[in-house]
């Protein structure tokens, strides 16, 4: 079966995810052809798995369904031409590695990512989700939320938990943005269309520059290490050898820029959720209790990663559908976390609903970060809502346009604080 092509075209096209299209594709694909081909000018066909059970099950079987060749996300085939033709080598992470190696690589820093050890971190996570706290509290009662808080938040936790020193956060935040933001002409390094040769240099450039600046914290942390993630990292060893070079920074580049937007991006959700529901403020203010509830639904709710690729190693079968040795399936987690199979009103924002989402994906690779990106944001909204005493939108909110990363970009507030 192949997707009709408006809905093909809704599917690769960045600027569809800013402003419904992409959401309403998925929503037909799932009722009319849960599983079927996309094919566009522009990219490699590939199939569209847009339901819940389906993209657990291509999870699930990850000997069937491989993360090691072709791309991760979705990408273009002028894009793929060039980053050719650029012939830069890239560092290796985990999100692109299978079976044994990707197992012992994760196993190096599972432990530290489990609620036991993270624990250690509450305290001084706390300082930081009051210092935005009092930010925004500084602003004078009205900011962009996303622009202005929710992006330093999350940035601030990943690199303390590499070991990288507030001075260079500006840096790391730029390139963290340019390398997701690729898509988006306001985010990406040369403010160009999507594809083109300077977006594409933007992204390979902001990838060197990680590379250079991780080699120094590496080399620092191998000589003096300490109790951060960064150094865990740095001398960690497989198989009695220490670890490659590549993999150290692939590690370091992963963790920085998966632990920064995906975070921003659902905290900025879930405040726009709570901008248009009074009832919804006032309840969570009166019961805290329900804090952990609110921040599930907002992940659910914003799926801000709204993708990753898959390859078939053989000829198989999948929901009833022969997929053929190398093809390619794009797992549409947006488009699963809107599954009427599985979640009641699923376009109802209801922090009650049944914790079933997929926004951390499953599996072998389901999201390593997923108990601290929870903690981050219990303590933030621990930390914001007693103060919030009202809170409305100012303005439209605007998401950014990315078929991989994404989320608001802009959401103008008003409100008073304590
Ligand atoms: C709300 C925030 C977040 C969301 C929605 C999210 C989502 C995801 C998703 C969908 C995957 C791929 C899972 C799969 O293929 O099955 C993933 C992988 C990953 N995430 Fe997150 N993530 C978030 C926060 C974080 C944080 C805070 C960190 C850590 C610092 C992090 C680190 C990682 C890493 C290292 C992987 C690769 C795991 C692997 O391939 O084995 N993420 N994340």
């Amino acid at each position: 079966m192949i997707v009709p092509s408006d809905l093909a075209r809704a599917i690769v096209d960045p600027t569809a995810y800013s402003d419904g299209r992409a959401e309403a594709a998925f929503t037909r694909l799932r009722r009319e052809a849960p599983l079927a081909q996309v094919r566009s000018e522009s990219h490699n066909p590939f199939w569209a798995v847009t339901r819940h059970a389906d993209i657990m099950e291509v999870e699930r079987r990850s000997e069937d369904f491989c993360s090691s060749h072709l791309a991760v996300t979705l990408t273009s085939q002028e894009a793929r031409r060039r980053a050719e033709q650029a012939a830069r080598p890239m560092p290796r992470t985990l999100v692109s590695l299978d079976g044994a190696e990707h197992r012992a690589l994760r196993q190096l820093t599972q432990g530290w990512f489990m609620p036991q050890n993270l624990r250690k971190l509450e305290a001084r996570l706390r300082e930081l989700a009051r210092a935005s706290v009092d930010k925004m509290a500084a602003l004078g009662g009205e900011c962009d939320f996303a622009r202005d808080i929710s992006l330093f938040y999350p940035l601030r936790v990943i690199m303390e938990i590499l070991g990288v020193p507030e001075a260079d956060e500006p840096l790391m935040l730029k390139l963290t943005q340019e390398l997701f933001g690729g898509e988006d002409k306001d985010l990406n390094r040369s403010g160009s269309e999507v594809d083109s040769a300077e977006a594409l240099n933007g992204i390979l450039d902001a990838v060197m520059e990680f590379v250079g600046y991780f080699n120094t914290l590496i080399d620092d942390r191998r000589k003096n290490p300490r109790d951060d993630l960064g150094s865990v990292i740095a001398n960690s060893v497989v198989d009695g050898q220490p670890l490659g070079f590549s993999e150290v920074v692939g590690y370091y580049l992963i963790t920085a820029t998966a632990g920064h937007d995906t975070t921003s991006n659902t905290t900025a959700t879930g405040l726009w959720a709570l901008a248009e529901r009074p009832k919804l403020l006032a309840e969570l203010k009166a019961d805290p209790s329900l804090i952990p509830a609110h921040v599930d639904e907002s992940i659910r709710w914003a799926s801000s990663v709204q993708h990753f690729m898959r390859a078939a190693t053989a000829d198989v079968e999948l929901a009833g559908q022969q997929i053929a040795k190398g093809d390619w399936l794009m797992l549409c987690y947006t488009s699963g976390n809107r599954d009427e199979a599985v979640f009641e009103r699923p376009f109802e924002y209801d922090i009650r609903r049944p914790s079933k989402h997929i926004a951390f994906g499953y599996g072998p690779h389901v999201c390593l970060g997923q108990h601290l990106a929870k903690m981050e944001m219990r303590i933030f909204w621990e930390e914001l809502l007693p103060r919030l005493e009202s809170l409305e939108l100012a303005g439209t909110p605007v998401r950014s346009s990315a078929t991989f990363v994404g989320g608001p970009k802009h959401v103008p507030v008003r409100y008073r604080m304590n």
